[in-house]
């Protein structure tokens, strides 16, 4: 029945199988070959179907299936995602056992790999809100934009804790304290595996453990940290997400004191599923645990048994299958940590409703980018700005005021969205997804024959106000780790120009993390640091107009100069520009 209501909503083949009641976990698992079992423990990358149908899948007992960064299906539609995984979700159907699929992805500040889904602020912003209710708000949208296209998991939130700025995925966290990481991490999955209506999915704490406190800020680098700081600053947001009832944990492509973190089972078995108590199962970074060493049937051996439970294989699944069916034939994997594992993932299968409702709920698919959803996202917007800077009440602006809008970036989607966004790492541009830009934004609020734009200042004197928009260009990972945190020569040349204007220069800064500003602070009349608020532009033109009153607190300390990167409040010698916990507001 529900299949007929949906075909009216989106017009793809349905699938040949249907919805059945979820199995006893035992029962089920006393039925498994090891070949099922090793399925079930096999996640694979969509592109390593090699554009096939999917029957891999059957013919693997394949349980899981992602979506990375970069493995989006073209067109990229929700119509081609939702036939995708219900084609996919079809072979799982059809195999003896007829275990269902879960299916992940990135979903890490809204569906970014879907063209059109609601994009949030990145979770640097979200931590300068401080609110959980907000969080929890914007993880239930999230969660009923992946439902939409039929996927049950994504891989969020992040817990790390970024200690050190020049870190690439600094934007990735809510902040620099585990206070953020526990309250809006809970408040994150609660969001995500509490949505209503059939929207709840599946929600991964990442990545454990101590990401986020490498030395140098290096991704993928080495915490050289004590046993107590490591549990003082990075565990306790895993402590609150268990808590929280999160289903999976995802491991970091770190290491702790140089070793690895995927082999680590002190730290997996002892601490995670031990003294933390988690239900849930372990799944690997992606292709992780093959940089351990150069043996690879070896870097299974090791990692299965410190406790990973399913392997983010992704595409050489053949010889993952193989070496791992052999190292349970040769007894160097216990039968017993087998079982665990696939008892785990099956249960978080069960609780998902993944037999009941194998396949997407396609009434849901047409609430994507809905005007519901982005509200939610614009406000989000809205409390995640930081007024850094505001002299002589620049700000807000009046309406009637003739503002010059200045840069390219304030009329860039790719810009304002940063990485994970239809693409892994991002980039300028019009990425061709929904929302509004910051000039559009401007615009819609005062009408666009009330705002001039250039790229480079140009007739910013004719104007009452100059706003300026500068920042970082799009990066993920490891390709946005960097020495130095400066603006570019070009924004900073904006600025001057902006400022030779003799109006008001209000700078807004779209960036993943706090940047050195050098002369541009001293440049600026008013400084937003607006982070990477994703597509929903008016919220940047709501706190620009008085609209709404800006309420973000730093999520993170603001250096003055690279020396002091980097910054964390409690260091010994604190002088930060602004203190973590600054922002201003409006009387
Ligand atoms: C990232 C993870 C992500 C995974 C799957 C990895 O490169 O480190 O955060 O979940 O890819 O896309």
């Amino acid at each position: 029945m529900a299949h007929k209501q949906a075909a009216m909503a989106v017009d793809v083949p349905l699938p040949r199988h249907a919805g059945k009641p979820a199995p006893d976990v035992e029962a089920l698992l006393a039925q498994m070959t090891l070949a099922e079992k090793i399925g079930q423990m096999t996640q694979i990358d969509r592109s390593a179907l090699h554009g096939s149908d999917g029957g891999e899948i059957k013919d693997f007992f394949i349980g899981s299936v992602l979506s990375g960064a970069d493995s989006l299906p073209k067109p990229n539609v929700p119509e081609t995602w939702v036939a995708m995984v219900d084609r996919f979700q079809d072979h799982a159907l059809s195999t003896r056992l007829g275990i269902p699929l879960i299916y992940g992805i990135d979903a890490v500040h809204g569906n970014g790999g879907v063209k059109g889904a609601t994009l949030f602020p990145h979770e640097i912003g979200l931590g300068c809100t401080r609110s959980p209710e907000l969080v929890e708000a914007v993880c239930r949208v999230t969660a009923q934009e992946v439902a939409a296209v039929g996927i049950d998991w994504t891989f969020a939130p992040c817990l790390a804790v970024p200690r050190d700025e020049r870190w690439g995925r600094t934007y990735e966290g809510f902040g620099e304290t585990p206070e953020l990481a526990v309250t809006l991490g809970a408040a994150a999955i609660r969001g995500y595996q509490q949505a209503p209506g059939g929207a709840a999915i599946l929600a991964t704490a990442k990545h454990y453990l101590a990401d986020g406190g490498t030395s140098g800020g290096k991704d993928r680098g080495d915490a050289a940290i004590t046993e107590d700081e490591l549990r003082r600053i990075h565990l306790p947001g895993y402590e609150a997400a268990i808590k929280a009832g999160v289903g999976s944990v995802m491991v970091s492509f770190s290491s702790w004191n140089g070793h690895p973190m995927h082999g680590h089972r002190h730290l997996i078995t002892t601490v995670l599923k031990g003294e933390l108590a988690f239900a849930g199962f372990t799944v690997t970074d992606w292709a992780a645990i093959d940089l351990m060493s150069p043996d690879y049937k070896k870097d299974i051996e090791v990692a299965i048994n410190a406790g990973i439970d399913m392997v983010m294989v992704p595409t050489q699944y053949r010889e993952f299958i193989t070496y791992l069916k052999e190292l349970v034939n040769e007894g160097q994997v216990p039968m017993a940590r087998i079982d665990d594992a696939v008892r785990r993932i099956l249960k978080q299968k069960v609780r998902f409703g993944l037999w009941e409702r194998p396949f997407t709920d396609r009434t849901l698919t047409p609430t994507i980018g809905s005007a519901a959803h982005r509200a939610v996202a614009r406000d989000a917007v809205r409390k995640s700005l930081v007024l850094l800077k505001n002299d002589g009440a620049a700000l807000p602006l009046r309406k009637e005021a003739r503002v010059h809008v200045c840069g390219f970036r304030a009329d860039d989607m790719g810009v304002q969205c940063g990485g994970w966004s239809v693409g892994w790492r991002g980039r300028r541009g019009d990425i061709t997804t929904g929302g509004t830009t910051i000039r559009q934004a401007i615009a819609e609020v005062v009408g666009a024959g009330r705002i001039d734009f250039s790229k480079d200042a140009t007739g910013a004197e004719r104007s009452d106000a100059v706003v300026v928009v500068v920042g970082e260009d799009p990066y993920a990972e490891g390709s946005g780790d960097r020495a130095e945190l400066f603006l570019t020569t070009e924004d900073r040349m904006l600025v001057a120009a902006a400022k030779r204007s003799g109006k008001p220069v209000i700078v807004v800064l779209l960036t993943g993390r706090p940047l050195v500003l050098g002369e541009v602070l001293d440049e600026a009349t008013a400084l937003i640091a607006a982070w990477l608020p994703g597509t929903e532009g008016g919220g940047i033109a709501d706190i620009l107009y008085g609209i709404a009153k800006p309420t973000g607190k730093l999520s993170c300390s603001w250096p003055r100069d690279m020396t002091q990167v980097p910054i964390n409040v409690g260091d010994a010698s604190y002088d930060p520009l602004f203190a973590y916990g600054f922002g201003l507001t409006y009387p």
